[in-house]
């Protein structure tokens, strides 16, 4: 630990971590392990629900290893207690720093001040909480949910922008309660709501999962007539939807346009094959920058307390030159 703690004890603290996680989806810890100087983060991530959340958590496990910076990471299988207890864990174990991605926004308060009083400073990735004391963390680092909504709507009003017939949207939904879920759902409707053309007319949580996505759009495609557009808080939804469209008989990306947020591997994949026809990218590279904010926080130096990542958006043009080069 920083300054802090033998490699002896903090082998031992490494044990008792894997112990009082148990439930949570299992704790690891990987790291250098370094000397005097080293840095311990308890990361704990909130699953492993989507293909962005495993780049994610490759891109936090890799970059902790390239800085030299030891990682206990836990697995929260999307559920807030064990993330809770996870980062329990962490303040018992005097970790130098916790980083945490909250699955939701509500709910953080009591831990996070048990964070501060023990002098452990926080930092959020990815996903942001509700709190209204904004002391409780050092920074946030990750995406701007609600400007990806926007860019998915303003795609959807450019391409219905010739006709004035009714466009009746499903909406696949992440994590109830969780910032992307909110955002995105937030930020689109703010850009389609100016034209009455538009209607959501169904929209229901997927949980960011591929089995998720397909069963609700298979409920959708009973309930609801006349579906002209998806719009999936994520591409696995998104992917999980497709399964269900074409056992429908109908054509994704054709009979039924499709639009995603995220832009990994393989929704990038359908994109380029045509079905799905826009992709907003949120990027789950975050370890690099978390990393060198960590290391800054630990020395006591400034941090900003809000860093936006830079992320694009794809067309099935987009997609077929930059599939082969795609790192996630
Ligand atoms: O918080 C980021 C979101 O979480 C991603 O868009 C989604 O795929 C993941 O599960």
């Amino acid at each position: 630990m920083f300054k802090r703690i033998s490699a002896l004890v903090l082998a031992g603290l490494t044990a008792m971590a894997v112990a009082s996680c148990g439930g949570g989806g299992g704790t690891t810890s990987a790291g250098t392990g370094g000397g005097d100087d080293s840095i311990t983060m308890g990361f704990s991530q909130v699953g492993a629900e989507s293909g962005w959340r495993t780049a994610n958590t490759k891109s936090v496990q890799d970059s902790a290893k390239n800085a030299g910076i030891t990682l206990k990471f836990s697995d929260a299988q999307q559920k807030q207690e064990n993330q809770i207890k996870a980062i329990r864990s962490y303040i018992q174990q005097k970790v130098d720093i916790i980083a945490f991605s909250p699955v939701v926004e509500s709910g953080w308060d009591t831990v996070l001040k048990e964070a501060q009083n023990a002098k452990i400073p926080v930092i959020l990735t990815d996903r942001a909480v509700d709190s209204k004391d904004t002391s409780l963390y050092k920074t946030f680092l990750g995406s701007d949910f609600i400007e990806e909504g926007k860019k998915a709507g303003q795609w959807l009003v450019e391409e219905y922008k010739d006709t004035k017939d009714p466009v009746n949207i499903v909406e696949l939904q992440g994590t109830t309660g969780s910032a992307p879920a909110n955002d995105r759902k937030a930020g689109f409707a703010e850009v389609i709501q100016a034209d009455t053309k538009f209607k959501i007319v169904a929209s229901q949580t997927g949980d960011f999962t591929r089995a998720k996505g397909k069963e609700v759009m298979e409920a959708f495609l009973k309930s609801t007539p006349d579906i002209d557009v998806l719009y999936a808080h994520n591409d696995d939804m998104g992917l999980g939807a497709i399964e269900a469209i074409e056992g429908a008989g109908k054509v994704p990306g054709k009979d039924i346009k499709i639009i995603t947020v995220d832009a990994v591997k393989d929704g990038m994949q359908a994109l380029a094959d045509g079905k799905i026809n826009f992709i907003v990218e949120c990027s789950p590279l975050l370890g690099p920058q978390l990393m060198d904010l960590a290391k800054k926080v630990v020395k006591g130096e400034q941090v900003p307390a809000r860093v936006v990542t830079e992320e694009t958006t794809f067309t099935q043009e987009q997609a077929k030159q930059v599939l082969s080069t795609r790192q996630y």
